[in-house]
């Protein structure tokens, strides 16, 4: 089998890679923000994008799901949660499974973001276990990966990438299954995205792993999450295979994220 050629090199050696003809995915992380009143954020966003060229997605908290689905019923939005459980259901105080997420109208799930891996101390077998539980419901993952500025700094980045992948990805894993999200941390909430070089390394070693892992299979999106606001995401949108935005701050209004949106048509 032919597996496509993939550079791990730099912006200036990185070859074209095939990628599949689907939208990009806009993702919106809302992260713990967003009361009921900010269910007219996500109506003013669905209303205002419907001839968008892109697959777009809003991560609200888990208080908000329900309500939007219902606000939203019919548009070309999509819900999804921001974690789920391992488990569909039992004595699990506070958690929230995938099964009841896909029961509030939701079709997505974000997995493995920093904040749960580094807040929460979750480790990629847990969160490869989520995944599972996720695809089992029905939803469809975005597992977040990415490096913390000390692995950076001391040249670990792709080994961390590597591993998190490896790790994080269940073995009974299909592609095009699921999306994955390059989020550096130290990017994440600063208002310095990665440069293009940095991103264009990064998602070349993921797309490297997924080629050979899921050989000949379209490959999933791959999307640059860090700092991504309605000036910059033309520009990180139109990078060497970057399939989409996971935006957390500029996600919250809807100028912003409609800019955003509109940037990747
Ligand atoms: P910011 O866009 O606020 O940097 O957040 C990125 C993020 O963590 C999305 O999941």
């Amino acid at each position: 089998m032919n597996l496509p050629k993939i550079s791990t090199g730099t912006a200036q050696s990185a070859e074209r890679v095939h990628m599949p003809q689907t939208l990009p995915m806009i993702a919106g992380n809302w992260k713990m923000n967003g009361l009921k009143a900010s269910l007219e954020v996500a109506t003013a966003i669905a209303a205002a994008s419907a001839e968008a060229r892109a697959d777009v997605v809003i991560f609200p908290p888990f208080t908000l799901i329900g309500q939007m689905a219902e606000a939203l019923k019919g548009s070309h939005v999509s819900i999804g949660g921001q974690d789920c459980h391992t488990e569909t259901h039992g004595a699990y105080t506070g958690d929230i499974s995938a099964a009841m997420l896909a029961d509030m109208g939701a079709s997505h799930v974000l997995l493995g973001h920093s904040e749960r891996r580094l807040v929460h101390g979750e480790a990629c077998a847990l969160v490869a276990r989520k995944v599972q539980a996720a695809l089992k419901a029905g939803l469809e993952p975005v597992i977040c990966i990415g490096e913390t500025l000390e692995q950076r700094l001391s040249g670990l980045t792709t080994d961390v990438l590597l591993n998190q992948l490896r790790d994080s990805l269940p073995d009974d894993l299909e592609t095009a299954s699921f999306h994955i999200a390059y989020e550096p941390v130290w990017a994440i909430g600063t208002g310095h995205s990665a440069s293009d070089e940095q991103i264009i390394e990064a998602v070349a070693v993921i797309r490297k792993f997924l080629s050979h892992r899921f050989a000949g299979a379209p490959h999933p999106h791959i999307l640059y999450g860090g700092s991504v606001n309605a000036e910059n995401a033309g520009h990180l949108l139109g990078l060497e295979g970057i399939g989409g935005a996971l935006v957390g701050g500029a996600s919250l209004k809807a100028e912003s994220f409609l800019k955003i949106i509109e940037a990747a048509g």
